[in-house]
């Protein structure tokens, strides 16, 4: 794991100089998956991994990335008119300066050095960790002050504008509000928002079954093709809805008629995931783990089902998890397509959980999976530490 002092001392001999240091959490998302974006709720905790970035203002009015984990640098001209997507990791840098610019914010010209124990295409939001982490160093460097909130939407806007990914703000917001030992309830309409203590006795289980669908983006932007067409098609039956957090359960059975089987669906599946997104944060105040955990698996389900985007390796990892002792529940986590499953799992079986369960994965789908316990860390922050101005 990357500290303060370490990231400081790799800036020095890349760049030289003092940096500002920044980091940002990957996160979690324990239930409210594919709600975000349909104005709904989520319920995401930081987690203990983060991305770092050291900076350092630069006399020319270009930004210098360099990626420890990639072990590759670029470089892109601020000044340029219309600086370009490249299709790749540093896009994602590029977007929030763009992005920050057309808000008024003086980017300055920058050496970044960039490195993350948030493992990348893992479904932990790397690149919301990167996207957070860099926004923090660019307003750093240009010493302004933005609020977590609206620093949040501006790396929303660089993924969606910039990098062409329609992610809503659940990722973004997470890493820059997350608590030590909460998760957050995230109402993704009014972005108001509560922190949950995660209650004592139960640990979080991050299982990533190392497989990444090649087409991710590309269904997920569909997947919201699909709701707005629901909105768009029930509204002639329900006027004034904006969203499908709008829709009752009860109103869509009974409207079902209007839409494609499949908008249905996907529909089905994000009406039923906010009221159990509802659900759970009751559990979780009562400390309620048996019917915190029941939800996550119908959250599974739904997902699985209705909006198809777990995979085969995420419903082996769920229902193997499930099979173990000491589970209260199990759901893929994120976007989809690959990447991790959840588990909430009782403190005293932690370990015994993972161990059995990355043997049990290992041998039904010839993978070697990476299990960890993992706790709900504190948000993104700015830690100037010495004279990085220079
Ligand atoms: C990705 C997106 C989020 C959210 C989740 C699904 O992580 O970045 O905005 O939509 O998928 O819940």
């Amino acid at each position: 794991m990357t500290d303060a002092a370490q990231i400081r001392d790799r800036f020095r001999s890349v760049f030289g100089g003092a940096a500002l240091i920044c980091r940002a959490p990957g996160r979690i998302n324990l239930i409210g998956e594919h709600t975000d974006y349909n104005d709904g709720f989520v319920m995401p905790a930081a987690i203990d991994a983060s991305c770092w970035v050291a900076a350092a203002r630069r006399n020319e009015h270009r930004l210098v990335v360099a990626s420890e984990n990639l072990r590759e640098q670029c470089e892109f001209d601020l000044s340029a008119a219309s600086l370009r997507p490249a299709g790749k990791w540093s896009d994602y840098v590029a977007g929030v300066a763009v992005v920050l610019a057309s808000e008024g914010v003086r980017v300055p010209g920058a050496s970044l050095l960039v490195s993350s124990d948030v493992p990348m295409g893992a479904g932990l939001s790397s690149s919301a960790a990167l996207e957070v982490a860099a926004g923090l160093a660019l307003t750093g460097l240009a010493r302004e002050r933005i609020p977590p909130g609206r620093l949040a939407r501006i790396c929303q806007r660089a993924e969606n504008e910039f990098v062409g990914t329609r992610c809503g703000i659940m990722d973004q917001f997470a890493s820059l509000h997350g608590r030590e030992g909460h998760a957050l309830l995230l109402d993704c309409r009014s972005f108001e928002y509560e922190t949950i203590r995660l209650p004592q006795g139960a640990s979080i289980v991050v299982c990533d079954t190392r497989v990444k669908h090649a087409h991710a983006a590309g269904e997920y932007n569909r997947r919201r093709t699909e709701c707005e067409e629901a909105v768009e098609t029930l509204s002639a039956a329900l006027p004034g809805i904006r969203a499908l957090r709008d829709v009752t359960l009860a109103r869509l059975r009974q409207h079902q008629q209007m839409l494609r089987e499949v908008v249905f669906r996907r529909a089905r599946h994000v009406v039923s995931e906010n009221d159990r997104a509802i659900a759970a944060t009751r559990a979780l105040r009562e400390g309620d783990l048996r019917t915190f955990g029941a939800l996550m698996q119908q959250s599974h389900a739904s997902l699985r089902d209705d909006y198809e985007v777990s995979s085969p390796e995420l419903d082996a990892m769920t229902s193997i998890a499930l099979e173990q002792p000491g589970v209260y529940g199990a759901r893929m986590t994120g976007g989809g397509f690959g990447g991790c499953v959840v588990a909430l799992v009782d403190e005293g079986r932690a370990h015994e959980f993972s161990t059995r369960l990355a043997a049990a994965y290992e041998s039904a789908v010839h993978l070697r999976p990476a299990i960890r316990v993992c706790s709900a860390g504190g948000g993104a922050e700015q830690i100037a530490g010495e004279a990085w101005q220079a």
